[in-house]
């Protein structure tokens, strides 16, 4: 790991609930944790964007600009780094959203390959920039956002087996990404622990996340190779969750 990423080794991470994540809402629920994700937001032209109000706005730095620096400064108060995520149909409002969170001082930014939003998803983004057919679309992403930014970014997906989203890794990884944040579904289970083992195989930084809710299914992640545990359903239900287990995963 380099010095950018030892940060987040053996961490929790907070991760991404549009519709929650803003910044007071981080600074509470993320508090004790090693990074927490503001976002998912969509920035998009269109007025009905099916999507909570609070976390969709307009392209343009005058929409989202002064939001972000207050946002940013308010997760400050977990205590945890603060990662930023985004999600457009335009990648020149997604540089530019991701630059305005650099700005206000986001230590990691993100994609959200994430979404199945139709939005996204007909247009070849979302989860289906990890299809085959369009990795050159997620090359010219992911570059476009190395070369426009200079935080560490973290692209965001799932990988439920049998998918493209694994090799989609290593297209990643050959174009200059070293963190990745995987939902696997089941992180402390069978499909979890083989995930991790392919790709940590490669040398691949990894936030693992999907259905951990108690510090012995963290441990039991962290155990099987994974460099941070990321948490999001089950820290809606307790703001002390994330604090709580990252105190009691090895060498914090
Ligand atoms: C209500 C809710 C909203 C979510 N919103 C986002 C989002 O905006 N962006 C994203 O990348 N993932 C989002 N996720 C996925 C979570 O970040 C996480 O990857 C997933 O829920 C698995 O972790 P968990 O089992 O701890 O919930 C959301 C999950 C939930 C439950």
């Amino acid at each position: 790991m380099n010095d950018s990423v030892d940060p987040l080794k053996n961490g929790v991470v907070l991760a991404e609930i549009g519709s929650h994540s803003n910044g007071p809402w981080c600074a509470k629920y993320g508090a004790g944790s090693a990074l927490v994700v503001l976002g998912t937001f969509i920035v998009d032209a269109r007025d009905d964007v099916p999507y909570p109000p609070d976390f969709v706005f307009k392209p343009g730095r005058e929409n989202y600009g002064d939001y972000l620096n207050e946002h940013v400064v308010a997760a400050r108060d977990s205590g945890a780094a603060v990662g930023v995520s985004v999600i457009s149909v335009n990648l020149d409002d997604t540089i530019d959203f991701l630059l305005a969170a650099q700005q206000a001082g986001a230590d990691y930014l993100s994609l959200c390959i994430h979404s199945s939003m139709e939005m996204f998803v007909s247009e070849g983004l979302g989860v289906a920039l990890l299809q085959r057919e369009n990795w050159p679309k997620l090359e010219e992403q992911v570059t476009t956002i190395l070369e426009a930014t200079d935080r560490l970014f973290i692209p965001k997906f799932g990988v439920s087996g049998g998918d493209d989203a694994e090799e989609a890794v290593e297209v990643m990884a050959a174009v200059g990404v070293s963190i990745f944040h995987i939902n696997v579904g089941d992180a402390a289970g069978e499909h979890g622990s083989q995930v991790i083992n392919r790709l940590r195989r490669r040398g691949r930084v990894l936030i693992i996340g999907g259905g951990i809710r108690t510090s012995q299914q963290a441990c039991e992640v962290i155990a099987a190779g994974a460099d941070a545990v990321a948490i999001a359903s089950a820290a809606m239900d307790d703001p002390n969750l994330c604090g709580r287990i990252q105190a009691t995963l090895p060498g914090r």
